[in-house]
């Protein structure tokens, strides 16, 4: 089975349990491998988790996830990132799938800026972005738009603001 890779930074929780629906979403399917990243991978200001990394290199596809933190991406995921050029330099993670999910306090929290950041950076390693595909299977189920529409609440990636009473619940089909 191939391998992938749920790289996610998380404080309270609420991002991780969107990183477990992913890990559900590919059970069958899929090696997982959860890969949270943590202040303590981050010295002197650069993430220096080699291993993570090397785990990336073995997988076919990531999962990239962040809580959004003022209209962005956590530092601490940007820390992981900002690491990851020195894969760029090698395009080591072309063709590899991608996705990405965040989380936030607010539904108007600006998370998709977040969502937005990760598919760039998909785009600069040369990976293919999995979009959410919800048109088709709402179309597929013959069921209204505004009950599809509550969560996720975009087509780039997976979005779940805390205010909602929705829950996650991914499977693989979605991406
Ligand atoms: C420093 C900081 C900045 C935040 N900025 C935003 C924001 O811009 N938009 C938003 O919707 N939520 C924002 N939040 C709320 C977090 O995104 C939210 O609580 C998130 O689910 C926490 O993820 P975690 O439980 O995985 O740590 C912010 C929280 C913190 C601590």
């Amino acid at each position: 089975m191939p391998l992938l890779a749920i790289v996610y930074f998380s404080i309270s929780g609420t991002t991780e349990t969107l990183a477990h629906a992913v890990a559900r979403g590919a059970d069958g399917i899929a090696h997982v491998a959860l890969c949270r990243i943590t202040g303590d991978d981050i010295v002197s200001g650069r993430f220096q988790n080699e291993s993570l990394l090397n785990t990336i290199d073995r997988a076919s596809a990531v999962a990239f996830g962040s809580p959004t933190y003022m209209g962005g991406a956590a530092a601490q995921f940007k820390a992981f990132a900002d690491a990851s050029s020195d894969r760029w330099t090698q395009q080591r993670w072309a063709n590899k799938f991608a996705a990405g999910f965040t989380t936030g306090a607010l539904a108007g929290g600006d998370q998709l800026h977040t969502l937005t950041y990760f598919s760039i950076l998909a785009a600069q390693h040369g990976m293919l972005w999995c979009w959410i595909f919800r048109a088709g299977r709402i179309r597929a189920a013959g069921i209204g738009w505004a009950a599809n529409l509550a969560w996720p609440h975009t087509w780039l990636a997976a979005c779940y603001p805390k205010a909602t009473s929705a829950r996650p619940n991914i499977s693989a089909s979605d991406w």
